[in-house]
């Protein structure tokens, strides 16, 4: 049966086009998205994206959440706010960015649907929130069918897995509003996002809040992929117990200024820096042993690129790092050069809708 391909090439066209993004505002309304949506399920943000003209539109919200006691007086005040919260047993909870706000105002933490990649099973309204903190951002598909495409971690390596759940859940919830949802790898996404080039073979890596996801892909093809449940929101608590303070204010000094390529001027710096490197070593330690562990390798002739992507890929001097650590271990494959990612927050968003474009009906 001869197969109608005409897809495949518009979406390696937007492959390389260039990402646009933005914060969801608070009291923005979500969008009925025409076209095939990319949509990345992050620990710490839930990014979509859309193809749209010549570029690439993303809009992220954060996946955390806050709750407050409930009272009528506020819920008048935090709908005039445009504030985006449900209500339940006596309790608002406060969604995205405006729980980021309501958290700073209390000197709290905001709460999070998702740990280490992977819905978190210590919050029991987690599933309703993170369904509602989605809906912040697509409204229910107006022609019916229209194709989604979101992420998945790859199996933890060094934990339980439950991705399957975690998968089937999110699945259910866009099938409700009317969507016709498929899953990506998070490292694929990554491979399909940047390495149009290389004929989409090479190795995707995803440094998160909640984890780090490898795919080596060869031809779009997923060949090994995992996942380990270490990325910045570690780095953070790690940091945070070794000096003595809130993971929370770890994070904001990470984000501010944080550079791995001048020596630390303070002992934060000094431990971020020594976890900044334990973190690339485990992983690369990781990327080694399933390599030389797995039959599957490919018999690549050429060396292939690797490609970093993720919030926790941002400080200057990560890929120095990187390769430097990379030095360190003997990967059965040739390594033709370490590149991040163009936008790396939107990498993935930008891939899971590559493929959701692919597979337009
Ligand atoms: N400028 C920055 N410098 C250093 N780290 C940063 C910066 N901006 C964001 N981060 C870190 O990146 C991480 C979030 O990255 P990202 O949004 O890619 O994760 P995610 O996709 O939500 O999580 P995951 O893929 O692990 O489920 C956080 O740990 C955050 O602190
Ligand atoms: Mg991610």
């Amino acid at each position: 049966m001869a197969e109608n391909l005409e897809n495949v090439d518009t979406a390696i066209e937007a492959s390389k086009k260039v990402v646009v993004s933005r914060e969801k505002e608070i009291g923005e309304s979500a969008e009925h998205p025409k076209g095939p949506v990319g949509l990345d399920i992050g620990t710490s943000h839930i990014v979509m994206a859309q193809n749209k003209g010549k570029q690439v539109n993303t809009v992220k919200q954060l996946n955390a959440f806050f709750t407050i006691p409930y009272s009528k007086f506020t819920k008048k005040i935090l709908v005039e706010n445009d504030v985006s919260f449900y209500e339940k047993n006596n309790q608002f909870y406060i969604l995205g960015y405006s729980a980021e706000n309501f958290a700073k105002m209390f000197n709290a933490n905001t709460r999070r649907t998702m740990e280490q990649g992977l819905l978190n099973a210590h919050e029991e309204e987690g599933i309703t929130v993170l369904k509602s903190i989605i809906n912040t951002l697509i409204k229910d598909s107006p022609r019916r069918n229209e194709v989604i495409c979101f992420s998945v971690p790859g199996a933890p390596l060094d934990g339980p897995d439950s991705v399957v759940y975690h998968e089937s859940i999110i699945k259910m919830h866009l099938t409700s509003l009317g969507y016709k949802p498929s899953s990506i790898n998070e490292g694929l996404a990554t491979v399909m996002a940047e390495l149009a080039n290389d004929n989409f073979t090479g190795i995707g890596i995803s440094m998160g809040g909640g984890m780090c996801n490898i795919c080596l892909s060869y031809l779009s093809v997923p060949i090994i992929t995992y996942s380990i449940q270490k990325g910045g929101d570690y780095i953070d608590t790690m940091v945070g117990i070794s000096v003595g303070e809130k993971a929370t204010t770890i994070k904001s000094m990470k984000e501010k200024d944080f550079s791995l390529s001048s020596p630390p001027r303070d002992r934060v710096e000094t431990a971020l820096e020594i976890y900044y490197i334990e973190l690339v070593r485990s992983l690369l330690k990781s990327l080694e042993t399933t390599l030389l562990k797995t039959d599957k390798i490919p018999k690549i002739s050429t060396p292939v690129p690797i490609v970093l992507s993720g919030g926790t890929v941002l400080p200057t001097g990560f890929k120095e790092l990187f390769k430097k650590t990379l030095r360190e271990v003997n990967l059965p494959i040739n390594i033709s050069q370490v590149k991040i990612a163009d936008d790396p927050l939107n990498t993935t968003a930008k891939g899971a809708m590559v493929m959701a474009l692919s597979e337009e009906i």
